[in-house]
């Protein structure tokens, strides 16, 4: 795990889609630095599996069942978070559904189209709703949406869900900041997770690694840096951004 250093002693974290590949790492991450983390999944035996392996390790962590498409079991997400320790600190909203259906215009699975916005844009919006008015009571607070370099070509449903995400983190920045809440975003590129590789043919890793300057493929532990920096006091003045941690895949100046 990446050895950079944050100081998140007795803040309160929770991560959806702690189930997943990089969920689990980032819950990791979070406890590793001094949070006490609610790993939150739509698959309770996943989130749990993260929470016990950590917890066999010492670390303070406790798993809940969500599905983030629901207002209601996101209000009770946050409510078991706030009963449990009082205070939410920290937001990072992992959990996605990933198909990525290339079919034309005409043929588009409609279901899939709404699934994949629901869960994907949705539900950060649904898990924001639910802990802002706790974060806003101690103005403090930390968000922080998973995009994907997927948004930048914004192909099918999943990349237009996350270039809309950005969108949502560049609204929700701007009504949050007075209450002392950032909301930023990370963009990762292309990923070494059994979801990752699921997702893309093997000539997509030939293509990113000839315009990519670093490696094509990240680890979940390359994202851990920026993570930490935007759930921590070190990015105090930093908000409605979406940092691209990508091996410098896609390079704009704007
Ligand atoms: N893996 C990659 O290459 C890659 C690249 C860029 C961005 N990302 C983003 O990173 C995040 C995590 O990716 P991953 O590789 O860990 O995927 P993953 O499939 O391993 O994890 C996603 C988790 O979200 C959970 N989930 C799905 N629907 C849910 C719902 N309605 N409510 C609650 N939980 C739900 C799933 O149960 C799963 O545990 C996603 O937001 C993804 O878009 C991944």
């Amino acid at each position: 795990m990446s050895n950079f250093n944050a100081n998140l002693t007795g803040q309160v974290a929770i991560v959806t889609g702690a189930g997943g590949g990089l969920g689990s790492v980032f819950c990791e991450a979070l406890a590793k630095a001094g949070a006490h983390v609610v790993a939150a999944d739509y698959n309770g035996t996943a989130a749990e599996a993260t929470a016990s392996r950590l917890k066999e390790q010492g670390f303070p962590i406790c798993s809940f069942k969500v599905d983030v498409t629901s207002p209601e079991e996101t209000e009770a997400l946050a409510a078991f978070a706030r009963e449990a320790f009082e205070r939410v600190d920290i937001l990072v909203n992992t959990a996605a559904f990933m198909e990525p259906v290339l079919q034309p215009l005409l043929q588009y699975p409609m279901d899939l189209w709404r699934r994949t916005l629901d869960v994907n844009l949705t539900g950060p919006l649904n898990c924001i709703r639910a802990v802002a008015p706790i974060m806003s009571a101690r103005t403090y607070g930390r968000i922080i949406n998973i995009s994907s370099g997927g948004a930048y070509s914004a192909a099918h449903a999943y990349g237009v869900s996350k270039l809309a995400l950005q969108g949502l983190t560049s609204w929700l920045a701007t009504e949050l900041g007075s209450s002392g809440i950032t909301v930023n975003a990370i963009a990762p590129g292309a990923l070494n997770t059994a979801q990752g590789d699921k997702a893309r043919p093997p000539q997509y890793v030939e293509m990113l690694r000839a315009v990519t300057p670093l490696k094509p493929l990240g680890e979940p532990d390359d994202l851990i840096g920026a993570l930490l920096f935007l759930a921590s006091d070190a990015s105090s003045w930093t908000t409605g951004q979406t940092v691209r941690v990508d091996g410098g895949w896609i390079k704009s100046v704007l």
